[in-house]
Formats: structure tokens, sequence, C-alpha cells
């Protein structure tokens, strides 16, 4: 049995309709589940929490459902890591991990629970499926909160950097640009953009790269000193809609953190921003892109296991 998931990328060990044979309702049931959960309005900001779960769990140790550990006597997990701020989530794929074991024991890991049900849950708004999700990922026995920090691209970082982050992952700069279109939902903690609006240079001021009205509209929302606890959508008009709206606000100078501007400071990475101007571009790339970050560090074969808990590993 080959071992994959040490390196970057699966190798393509991942399938279409891994469950046909061992639980062949597995996606009809996720879909069905994470739709319920959205179908009566309640629930608005799932989706938003499902995408960045997923995004987070791939960039630290690989898809393998890692970020769904809890901590542990003798190790902190990496959803206990400083930067989890609005995680969240995983009660719901708690419940739709025990339906599932219900139906098919054993056999449908977590880390494909968390890639469907964010595609679903994203996707709900349109009531077809965004991005092709494969399956077949199994599910890894550590977390650790230490591995966030130099894996996870942080919010002030410059272009030059986030490309390095992604392509320690397997992924080119036009999946930079695309997946950042991610923050076309949900919110962010105003406390982590407080420099941003008044002191950015230590004089007082705000940041020159985002534009004055949406300064001005920011600092009715963000107190200074912060509050921690106030967020904001980073979408504003429309944090609750998937669409390009982010990349036409992104070039009003409408970019909510430091590593949303800073795509508009190189002319590689603002040519893809120009591209996805486009809806259908948009769209199109937004899945390609989607499809290589669910491929990161994938275990397959005999590698880890399928785990009968989300929230902890089965030894
Ligand atoms: C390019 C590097 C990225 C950086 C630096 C970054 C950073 C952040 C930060 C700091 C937040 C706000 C957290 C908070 O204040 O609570 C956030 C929110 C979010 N991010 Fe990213 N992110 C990046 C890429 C991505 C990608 C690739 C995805 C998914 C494909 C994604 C999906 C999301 C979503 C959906 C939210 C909103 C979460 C919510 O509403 O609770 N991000 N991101
Ligand atoms: C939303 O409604 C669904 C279906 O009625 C329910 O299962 C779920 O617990 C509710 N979620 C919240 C956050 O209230
Ligand atoms: C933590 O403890 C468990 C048993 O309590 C052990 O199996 C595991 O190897 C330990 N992990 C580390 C990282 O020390
Ligand atoms: C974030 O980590 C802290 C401990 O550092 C923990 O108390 C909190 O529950 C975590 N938040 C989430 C959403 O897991
Ligand atoms: C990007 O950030 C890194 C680390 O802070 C820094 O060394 C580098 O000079 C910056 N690059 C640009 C083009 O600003
Ligand atoms: C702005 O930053 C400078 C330098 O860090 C600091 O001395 C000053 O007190 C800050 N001003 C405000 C209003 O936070
Ligand atoms: C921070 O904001 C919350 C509302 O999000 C509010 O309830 C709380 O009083 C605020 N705290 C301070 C110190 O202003
Ligand atoms: C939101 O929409 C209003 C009304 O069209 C507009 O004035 C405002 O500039 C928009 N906000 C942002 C941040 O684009
Ligand atoms: C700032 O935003 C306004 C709309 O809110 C827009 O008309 C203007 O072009 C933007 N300015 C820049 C420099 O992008
Ligand atoms: C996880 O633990 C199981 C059972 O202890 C073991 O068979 C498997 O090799 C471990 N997987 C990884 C990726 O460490
Ligand atoms: C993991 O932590 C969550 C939140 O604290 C809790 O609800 C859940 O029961 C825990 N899982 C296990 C297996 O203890």
């Amino acid at each position: 049995m080959l071992v994959f998931g040490v390196g970057v990328c699966s190798g393509g060990s991942l399938r279409k309709n891994f469950y046909k044979k061992t639980c062949p309702k597995a996606e009809e049931t996720v879909r069905n589940f994470i739709w319920g959960q959205l179908s009566n309005g309640n629930n608005s900001a799932l989706p938003a929490k499902l995408l960045r779960l997923h995004f987070h769990d791939c960039f630290v140790r690989g898809c393998d459902a890692s970020i769904l550990l809890n901590s542990t006597s003798n190790s902190t997990a990496e959803k206990d890591a400083v930067p989890n701020l609005t995680l969240a989530g995983f009660d719901i794929l708690d419940r739709l991990k025990a339906l599932l074991e219900s139906k098919c024991q054993g056999q449908v890991s977590c880390a494909d629970i968390l890639a469907l049900a964010a595609r679903d849950a994203v996707s709900f708004q349109y009531k077809r499926p965004l991005w092709e999700v494969l399956t077949g990922r199994r599910d890894g026995n550590v977390s650790l909160a230490s591995e966030v920090g130099p894996n996870l691209p942080s919010p002030s970082s410059n272009v030059t950097l986030l490309r390095q982050n992604f392509a320690n992952k397997g992924l080119a700069l036009k999946d930079l640009v695309v997946l950042s279109g991610a923050h076309t939902i949900g919110v962010g903690h105003c406390g982590i953009i407080t420099n941003r609006l008044y002191n950015f240079t230590g004089k007082g001021d705000s940041d020159p790269s985002l534009n004055s009205t949406y300064v001005a509209f920011l600092k009715t929302k963000c107190p200074n000193p912060p509050n921690f606890t106030i967020t904001v959508g980073m979408d504003p008009n429309s944090s609750l809609s998937f669409d390009n709206h982010y990349f036409e606000i992104l070039k009003e100078h409408k970019g909510f953190f430091i590593s949303d501007a800073t795509l508009l400071t190189n002319a590689n990475s603002r040519f893809f921003v120009d591209q996805m101007q486009n809806s259908r571009n948009f769209f199109t790339e937004f899945a390609a892109s989607m499809k290589r970050m669910g491929d990161i560090g994938v275990l397959a074969g005999k590698a880890g296991e399928i785990r009968k808990i989300c929230s902890k590993t089965n030894s």
C-alpha cells in the first residue's frame, strides 16, 4: 500500500463517489442534512463556517479532519490554537457523523464529511453543487495547535508571503487569488483591522490602500480601542451571498484584511483579480481551485483511520 499524505498532495488518490459500494447514500445524506439545517433560514452563517473549517483543515496536515479533533490531556489541538476566532460548525458535523454512522458504521471519514458539507452548505443558495468533491480521504490521528501558525496564512501577510504559503501546499498564485474569493461570505473580527483603521503607521492614520468611504463605514462598526467580540461582514453588502462580489469591492479598495488588499499590489495577482470580475470565470475557477485544495495532503489507502466520532481518534 502506498502511503500518501506525508507529502503535499495525494497524487490523485481520491475518487468520484468512493462510497458507492460501502455507503451508497453517503453523499445524499450529507446534502440532505446540511440543506435541512439551512432550509428555515435560521443558520445563515453556516456556509461560511464550514468553508473556513475545510480550508483550515486542508492547510494544516492536509485534509484529514485534524481540525475537528479536541485537545487531549497531553496535546493541544488545532482548534484551540490562537487564530481560531469564529471557528464553528463542529456540533453540526458531529451530528452529521452520528447520522452517517447509524447508516453505514465505520465507513465515511470525517475528512470527507467536512469536504462535502462545506460544498453543500455553500451550494444551498443555488441548489446545485458548485464544485466537485472527490472522496476517499481518511482521518488523521494528530492535531497540534503548534502547527497552525506556521501553516495557516496570516491576514497581515503580503502577496509574496501568501504566494509562498500556498506554494508550500502545492497551490499556485491563481489559486490564492481565486480562493480568497471565499471571503465573499462570512465575517471577520473588527479587532484584526483596528490598526488599518486607526493607527496604521503609528501616526493615528488609516491604511492608505483602504477606500476612505469604506474606512468611514468600518469606523462606525469597529471602535478603538478594539472590542474583540465584534464581527463585520467581509463583503458588507452581500456577506451571505456566494458570488464574485468580493472581487468587485476588492477593486474599489475595500479588501477587509491586508491579505485581501495585497492581491492588488502585484501585476500577476491583479491579473487574476481582473479575470474574476467576470462571474462565470469566478465560478469555474473557484470549482477548480477547491478541488485542488481538497486534495492537499490527503491520507488514502490504509493510512489513518475512519473515526467513529469526529472530535476524537478511535484509539
Ligand atoms: C489567502 C489567505 C487567507 C487568509 C489570510 C485568511 C484569513 C481569514 C481571517 C483572518 C478570517 C476572519 C477570522 C475572524 O476574524 O474570525 C477569515 C474568515 C474566513 N475565511 Fe479566510 N483567509 C484566507 C483564505 C481563505 C480561503 C482559501 C478560504 C476558503 C476557501 C477562506 C474562507 C474564509 C471564510 C468563509 C471566512 C468567514 C468565516 C466566518 O464567517 O466565520 N479563507 N479568513
Ligand atoms: C435550524 O433548523 C433546523 C431544522 O429545523 C434545526 O435542525 C437546527 O438545529 C436549527 N439550527 C439552529 C442554529 O437553530
Ligand atoms: C498522548 O497520550 C496517549 C495515551 O494517553 C498516547 O497514546 C499518545 O501517544 C500521547 N501522545 C503524545 C503526543 O504524547
Ligand atoms: C479557541 O481556543 C481556545 C483556547 O485557546 C478555546 O477555549 C476555544 O474554545 C477555541 N474556540 C473554538 C471555536 O474552538
Ligand atoms: C512581504 O513580507 C515579508 C515578511 O514580512 C517581507 O520580508 C517582504 O519584504 C515583504 N515583501 C514586500 C514586497 O513587501
Ligand atoms: C498609535 O501607535 C503609536 C505607535 O505604536 C502609539 O504610540 C500611539 O499611542 C498609538 N495611537 C493610538 C491612538 O492608538
Ligand atoms: C463589545 O461588543 C458587544 C457586542 O458585540 C457588547 O455587548 C459589549 O458591551 C462591548 N464591550 C465593550 C467593552 O464595549
Ligand atoms: C453598500 O451599499 C450602499 C448602497 O448602495 C453603498 O452606499 C455602500 O457604499 C456599499 N458599501 C460598500 C462597503 O460597498
Ligand atoms: C471608493 O468607494 C466608492 C464607492 O463606495 C467608489 O465610488 C470609489 O471609486 C472608491 N474609490 C477607490 C479609490 O477605489
Ligand atoms: C492512526 O492510528 C491507527 C491506530 O492506532 C494506526 O493504525 C494508524 O497508522 C495511525 N495513522 C496515522 C496517520 O498515524
Ligand atoms: C469535543 O469538544 C466539544 C466542545 O467542547 C464537546 O461538545 C464534545 O463532546 C467533545 N468531544 C468529545 C469526544 O469529548
